[in-house]
């Protein structure tokens, strides 16, 4: 059992809390109003679950989550999670974020953008080409036959590792992109981004996305 500490409590936030917990894990969830706000959510996710604060979740978390508009990504709590694991789901709009011209132009990717900020911390970009109401409605145990496939990015072997051990926990097969700077392949608008694919389908996918480049 492994405590999972979310930084962001809304559609995937809530969902991926959601996940943890049906396959034993404990989490800390957080947003931006505080713990007292999110009572409803914790009452329905039962024992396993702690409202706090971002660093109380940071703290807490052997994964982390940052689940967040990115421009929200700024005041997520850099020394606790030195060391960890953190998820990255963020995907980057700029009608919602403002224009961030290192994303605009493609010359970084939103994950690394965080990883910038989370200095010591293991970024690793998952979760973000998925639909939030399919993390549960698509879980299917390893094994299935056409299971579905989510895609990870990372820097850190180890810290991939975990997380690739929890999306596997959590329902989904895993298509490793290589580090944090491939996790364009799967950002909004390649082909990877939302649809329903096994491992040889997203791998496919993601092969085939073309990149803006500066
Ligand atoms: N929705 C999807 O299906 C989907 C799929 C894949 C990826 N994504 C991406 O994943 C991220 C989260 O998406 P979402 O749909 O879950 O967003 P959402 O429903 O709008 O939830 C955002 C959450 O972030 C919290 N938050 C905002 N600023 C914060 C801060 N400074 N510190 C701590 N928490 C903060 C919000 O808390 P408050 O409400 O208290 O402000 C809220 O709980 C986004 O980047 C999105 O593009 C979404």
């Amino acid at each position: 059992m492994t405590t999972i500490g979310l930084i962001g409590a809304g559609h995937i936030g809530s969902q991926l809390a959601r996940a943890a917990i049906a396959h034993g894990h404990d989490v800390v969830i957080s947003n931006s109003r505080g713990p007292e706000t999110l009572a409803e959510l914790v009452a329905e996710l039962g024992p396993a679950a702690k409202a706090g604060t971002p660093a109380d979740a940071a703290e807490a978390a052997d994964i982390a989550v940052v689940t967040t508009p990115v421009s929200a990504i700024g005041s997520v709590p850099v020394e606790p999670l030195v060391g960890k694991p953190v998820i990255d789901t963020n995907n980057y709009y700029s009608q919602r974020d403002g224009v961030i011209a290192e994303l605009e132009d493609g010359s970084l990717t939103s994950a690394e953008l965080l990883q910038r900020h989370l200095a010591g911390a293991h970024v690793v970009k998952a979760f973000n080409h998925i639909q939030a109401a399919a993390i549960t409605a698509e879980s299917q145990a390893a094994g299935t036959p056409d299971r579905r496939a989510l895609a990870v990015a990372g820097d850190d072997e180890a810290a991939k590792a975990a997380v690739a051990a929890f999306i596997d926990e959590v329902g989904f097969d895993v298509l490793d992109l290589g580090p944090l700077a491939e996790g364009w392949r799967v950002q909004p608008d390649t082909p990877g981004y939302g649809p329903r694919l096994t491992v040889d389908g997203l791998r496919e996918a993601a092969e085939s996305a073309t990149r803006k480049t500066p």
